[in-house]
């Protein structure tokens, strides 16, 4: 039996950080999918390659790796194996056009393919069960992770997430713009910068207090302006947004330099997007604005992309019973 599923990437417009605390953040998936291809094998053993990682790796019950990369994928295909009670072992390639370690959600993208793809040798697939086995790899990769990139990989669209309540979608209401992603080139981990955080907040919590609550209104005033297409309001309030993560210390020099390029080539708005210490910037646009933008952005960034959102979360691509 064969399958491939693919789910996409993500971009967090407002929330993170916050999110991990139990405030509300607004993801929106976009249109750079992870694929996972599955094929049951004789024997018990699950073997990963990851195309863009050039890495394979076999994982057995006698020897598994937990040191290594592909670790999380076996985690989301081991669970989704037992979910659908297969005997037989796996066979999983992974393609991602999602850049890692930038704050575009590849690694949930990949355990939300995975999980999908393995539960669709059986069964149909529940998203519900998808996004749960993906949390668990997420775990793995990210520490404490919100649960926010699993979930808008799942489900697809713009969602507001509140951690541990779930999620209730945003009805876009967009014209004339467009979401402009820009790398710093500077790989971090998201663990890290979680934990970086948890202990500022540790350290500041009555400081750090009203910016949290500044963050849960932020969050809830960029989803009505969503749905009222009020891009002024949307594009000031994630230059807000940038400032309260600028706070909680997770802005760097090279993510500043971007903002303020995209800011002053003409964008409605610009933050960092994700955890930060490097990683991306986001910035809205209007559409008339966006080539001197992305011009402005390529001088300093080599990857630069449009990020077009995605309604279609994870999806099975193919299926086939050999
Ligand atoms: C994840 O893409 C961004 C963070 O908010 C962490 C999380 O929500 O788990 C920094």
């Amino acid at each position: 039996m064969k399958s491939i599923a693919s789910a996409p990437g993500k971009v967090i417009l407002v929330g993170e950080h916050f999110v991990v605390a139990g405030k509300p953040a607004i993801a929106m998936a976009v249109n750079l999918r992870a694929r996972a291809t599955v094929e049951t094998v004789e024997g018990d053993r699950i073997t990963i390659r990851s195309k863009e990682l050039k890495i394979e790796e076999s994982f057995s019950p006698e020897s598994i790796n937990t040191r290594s990369p592909l670790y999380p994928v076996y985690i989301a295909a081991d669970l989704a194996r037992r979910h659908i009670s297969l005997e037989e072992g796996l066979d999983i390639t992974i393609t991602s056009e999602l850049p890692p370690a930038a704050g575009m959600g590849s690694s949930a993208a990949v355990s939300v393919a995975t999980a999908a793809a393995v539960i669709a040798l059986r069964k149909k697939i529940n998203r519900g069960i998808v996004s749960k086995i993906a949390f668990e790899a997420e775990k793995i990769v990210h520490g404490k992770p919100s649960g926010i990139d699993n979930t808008i990989s799942t489900y697809g669209g713009a969602i507001l997430y509140v951690k541990g309540k779930g999620f209730t979608r945003i009805n876009l209401n967009l014209k004339d713009v467009a979401l402009i992603l820009a790398d710093t080139g500077v790989p971090r981990s998201t663990g890290e910068m979680v934990a970086k955080v948890r202990k500022l907040k540790a350290r500041y919590g009555s400081v750090l207090d009203p910016v949290y609550e500044s963050a849960e209104i932020l969050a809830c005033e960029v989803a009505k302006a969503l749905e009222m297409g009020d891009i002024k309001t949307i594009g000031e309030l994630m230059n807000i947004n940038h400032g309260l993560l600028s706070a909680i210390g997770v802005s760097t020099l090279e993510l500043e330099q971007l903002v303020y390029m995209a800011r002053n080539a003409g964008a409605l708005g610009a933050k960092l997007t994700g955890a930060g210490g490097g990683g991306l910037i986001v910035a809205l646009c209007h559409k008339k604005s966006l080539p001197n933008v992305e011009d402005a952005l390529k001088k300093f960034s080599k990857r630069v992309y449009i990020a077009n959102i995605s309604k279609r979360g994870v999806i099975i691509e193919h299926k086939t019973f050999l």
